[in-house]
């Protein structure tokens, strides 16, 4: 997709971090947007923060973990611009602790955001886009953590590297199809966010999270250090996968050195190894 200006673009999880940076270089680069998030305050707030014309904006709040949410999300985007270009199944939550202190209600929440929200994305978008005149896209979001597995995290890896195999069998069917939509699967390393702060997103039909153990707080001090740490801010993101977009690229890595990970893991494999353990929660210094 190489031409941004005056299409459409649906992004959720744009009340802050990531999503709120795509919006921000959708905008710049003259797209409308319908922006959406289960935050519906801090939604208005984002919107209001891009100083666009009321026509080029729509404001839809939904939790993307409802399927019937994501289902009015795509009739709400369609009726208001009659197409949408550009799909950013973005919104997704962090959550770290021990895999032995999963409760079941830790593993629902985590992969009814993190991974049916693009199931159901693809499922209410992609058949309409298809049918549209001119080329299309959709970025879902997974995450180094998609690629690797680091401790201490194994819902949240769980739930990326289930986004990374859902884009490459959606690719493989598009390409198969000749079709008009493009694919790409977005895997960042750590970004400064508000991803640690996930807990505060939790909808009640999913209960409270559990007391963590002393364990379990280690890991979970480690992931709101390394967020913190990152190198590469939201705006980065952004701009490196709107590029890389333009360029029809697959797999988005914008921190390229969590491939030595990546190459580690394949080589394990490929040579009977047992897995090389990874520095909890990052992958290994440098994947910043
Ligand atoms: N920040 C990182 O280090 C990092 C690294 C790799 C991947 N990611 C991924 O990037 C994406 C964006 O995260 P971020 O880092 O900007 O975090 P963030 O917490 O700043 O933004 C996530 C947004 O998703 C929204 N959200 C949470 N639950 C939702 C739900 N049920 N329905 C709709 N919206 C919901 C939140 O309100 C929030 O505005 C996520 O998929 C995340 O997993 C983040």
């Amino acid at each position: 997709m190489q031409t941004f200006q005056d299409k459409i673009t649906v992004i959720t999880g744009a009340a802050g971090g990531i999503g709120l940076a795509l919006a921000r270089q959708a905008a710049s680069r003259g797209m409308s947007l319908v922006l959406s998030d289960l935050d519906a305050e801090r939604l208005q707030q984002a919107a209001a923060s891009l100083h666009m014309t009321a026509e080029r904006v729509l404001v839809h709040p939904a939790d993307v973990s409802h399927e019937a949410d994501v289902a009015a999300l795509a009739d709400a985007s369609f009726a208001r611009f009659g197409a949408v270009h550009l799909l950013f199944n973005n919104a997704g939550v962090g959550f770290s602790r021990l895999t032995t202190e999963h409760q079941a209600a830790d593993w629902d929440w985590v992969l009814g955001v993190n991974l049916m929200s693009v199931a159901h994305g693809i499922r209410h978008f992609v058949p309409r886009m298809q049918q549209q005149d001119g080329v299309s896209h959709v970025v879902n979001t997974a995450s180094a953590a998609g690629l690797v597995s680091s401790p201490g995290m194994a819902a949240y890896n769980v739930s990326k590297h289930g986004v990374v195999t859902l884009s490459e069998t959606l690719y493989a069917e598009l390409a198969d199809q000749r079709s008009s939509v493009g694919v790409s699967v977005l895997c960042p390393a750590w970004v400064p966010t508000g991803i640690a702060r996930s807990a505060k997103h939790r909808p009640e039909r999913f209960g409270h999270e559990a007391d963590l153990s002393p364990e379990s707080a280690i890991y979970a001090a480690r992931m709101v250090e390394a967020v913190q740490s990152g190198r590469l801010t939201s705006d980065d993101i952004a701009r490196i996968t709107f590029e890389a977009v333009e360029r029809g690229t697959f797999y988005i890595v914008p921190h390229r050195k969590i491939l030595q990970a990546v190459q580690l893991r394949c080589q394990d494999m490929l040579e009977g190894r047992n897995p090389t353990a990874l520095t909890p929660p990052g992958a290994a210094e440098g994947t910043k």
